[in-house]
C-alpha cells in the first residue's frame, strides 16, 4: 500500500488505498524505527511570542491562526488516538502553541486518561498556577514547563509577552503541589541571549527533584533567524555545568530518548541535554505528531503533513485510518537533524519548507 503527503493547511483528499490487514507486528519504518511516542498539538495559538518560536513581527495582530472548524473535536483526537495506541503509541505529549489555552482541555485529558499510556503535556507554565489541579484531576501524569531564564529582564525578552518569571516558578509551585513530580523544565540556550544564565538555572533546581533540560536552538520552522553560531553545544553546556556542579552520566530511560541524562556527583539531582544540532538523535526517532488541524507529521522539520482529518470527516472506520497511519509510518525515512549541516549551507530561498514549532509542538 502506498500512501501520499499533501501539502500543510491544504483540503486536497488524501488518495484512496486498498486497506491492508495490519498484521500486529511492531511496525517499523524505512530505517527500521518501530513508533512509540505521539505528539498531539491541541492549538496554534500561544500567549507568549518567544523570539524563536513565534516572532511578533510574523506573528502579530494580522497573522491568521486557524478558525476553529478546523480543529480536531476532542472526540475526533481521542478516537485517533485509540488507534495510535493500537499501533504501538506508549506515550501521548500534548503541545501547542500553548496546550493550556485551548478551551476545556482537561475534558480531553479525561478522554486521553482512559488509553493505557504515558500522557504528559509541554506548557509555559503562565497559566499552571490555576490549572494545575484540575490537570492531575483529569489524569495528567507528567509536566515538562518551558523557563528560558531566571533573569527578569532576559526571561522578558525572550517571551515578549509581559510574563515575569514569578508567574511561572509560581505556576511550577502549583503543580508540584498539585503532585506532579519530577517536572521537566525546558531551556532553549541562544548564544548571547541566555547562555550567561545556565548555571543559575541549574543551581536553582538542584535539590528540587525537578529536572533542566538544556536545548540546543533549532531552525525549526522559516521564521526564526536561526544561525548556527547562536547555538550553544550541549558540551559546552555540561562543562560550563559541571565546572561548578561536578557531573556524571545517566543511561537513558529507554531507547530514543531526546536528552541526554547526567546527575550531579554530590546526588542534587539530575539534568538532560538536548542536542539536535551537535548530536543528532534521528537513528532512534520514534516520535510522530498530529497538528491542530489533524494532519500527521512524520519529522519536526516536515514540509508536508498527512491529511487524517478528511479521511475522519468523510467516514473512514478505524481499520482504513489505521492502514493508513501504518502505510505512511512504514514509508517514512525523515532524518532531517543528520541532514542538517547540507541544508543550512543554502540560501533559505533555497531550501524546503519547514512546519513552524508553533503549529506542530515541541
Ligand atoms: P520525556 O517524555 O520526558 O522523555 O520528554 P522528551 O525527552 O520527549 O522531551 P520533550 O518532548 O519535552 O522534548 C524536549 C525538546 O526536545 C523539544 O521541545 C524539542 O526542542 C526537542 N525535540 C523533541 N523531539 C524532537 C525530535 O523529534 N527532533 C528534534 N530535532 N528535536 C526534538
Ligand atoms: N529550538 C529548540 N527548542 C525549541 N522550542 C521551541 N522552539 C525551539 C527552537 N527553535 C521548544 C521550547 C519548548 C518546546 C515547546 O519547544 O523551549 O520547550
Ligand atoms: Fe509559545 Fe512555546 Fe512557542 Fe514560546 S516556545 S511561543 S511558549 S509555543
Ligand atoms: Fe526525528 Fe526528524 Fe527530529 Fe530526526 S529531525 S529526530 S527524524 S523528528
Amino acid at each position: 500500500m502506498t500512501t501520499k503527503v499533501i501539502p500543510i493547511q491544504s483540503n486536497v483528499r488524501p488518495p484512496r488505498v486498498v486497506p491492508e490487514r495490519y498484521d500486529g507486528l511492531a511496525l517499523a519504518d524505512t530505517l527500521g524505527r518501530g513508533l512509540r511516542d505521539l505528539r498531539i498539538s491541541v492549538t496554534d495559538r500561544c500567549n507568549f511570542r518567544c523570539t524563536y518560536c513565534m516572532p511578533r513581527e510574523v506573528f502579530d495582530e494580522q497573522y491568521r491562526f486557524l478558525p476553529q472548524s478546523d480543529l480536531l473535536r476532542f472526540e475526533e483526537i481521542t478516537r485517533l488516538a485509540r488507534i495510535f495506541v493500537g499501533l504501538g503509541i506508549k506515550k501521548i505529549r500534548l503541545t501547542g502553541g500553548e496546550p493550556l489555552v485551548r478551551r476545556n482541555l482537561d475534558d480531553l485529558i479525561r478522554q486521553l486518561a482512559t488509553l493505557n499510556v504515558d500522557l504528559t503535556l509541554t506548557t509555559n507554565g503562565s497559566l499552571l498556577a490555576e490549572k494545575a489541579v484540575a490537570l492531575k484531576a483529569a489524569g495528567l501524569h507528567r509536566l515538562t514547563v518551558s523557563l528560558d531564564s531566571l533573569d527578569e529582564a532576559t526571561f522578558r525578552a525572550m517571551n515578549d509577552a509581559d510574563v515575569g518569571v514569578a508567574q511561572v516558578l509560581e505556576g511550577i509551585h502549583a503543580a508540584t503541589a498539585a503532585g506532579f513530580s519530577p517536572i521537566k523544565i525546558n531551556m532553549v540556550v541562544k548564544r548571547g541571549v541566555n547562555d550567561a544564565h545556565l548555571v543559575e538555572m541549574a543551581r536553582h533546581f538542584r535539590g528540587t527533584g525537578h529536572i533542566v533540560r538544556f536545548i540546543e536552538f533549532m531552525d525549526v520552522g522559516t521564521t526564526n533567524g536561526w544561525r548556527l553560531d547562536d547555538v550553544i553545544p550541549s558540551a559546552e553546556v555540561l562543562r560550563r555545568i559541571g565546572a561548578v556542579f561536578p557531573l556524571e552520566p545517566v543511561s537513558p530511560d529507554y531507547r530514543g530518548e531526546v536528552a541526554e541524562r547526567w546527575r550531579y556527583r554530590d546526588g542534587g539531582g539530575e539534568i538532560g541535554v538536548i542536542s539536535s544540532v551537535t548530536q543528532a538523535f534521528c537513528r532512534d526517532c520514534n516520535r510522530l505528531r498530529l497538528s491542530t488541524e489533524g494532519a500527521l507529521f512524520t519529522c519536526l522539520f516536515g514540509s508536508s503533513g498527512y491529511d487524517l482529518r478528511t479521511l475522519l470527516r468523510d467516514g473512514a472506520d478505524d481499520a482504513t485510518l489505521r492502514d493508513h497511519i501504518a502505510a505512511l509510518w512504514r514509508a517514512r525515512a525523515d532524518r532531517y537533524s543528520e541532514l542538517r549541516m547540507a541544508q543550512t549551507a543554502l540560501p533559505e530561498s533555497a531550501r524546503l519548507r519547514r512546519v513552524e514549532m508553533s503549529y506542530i509542538g515541541g
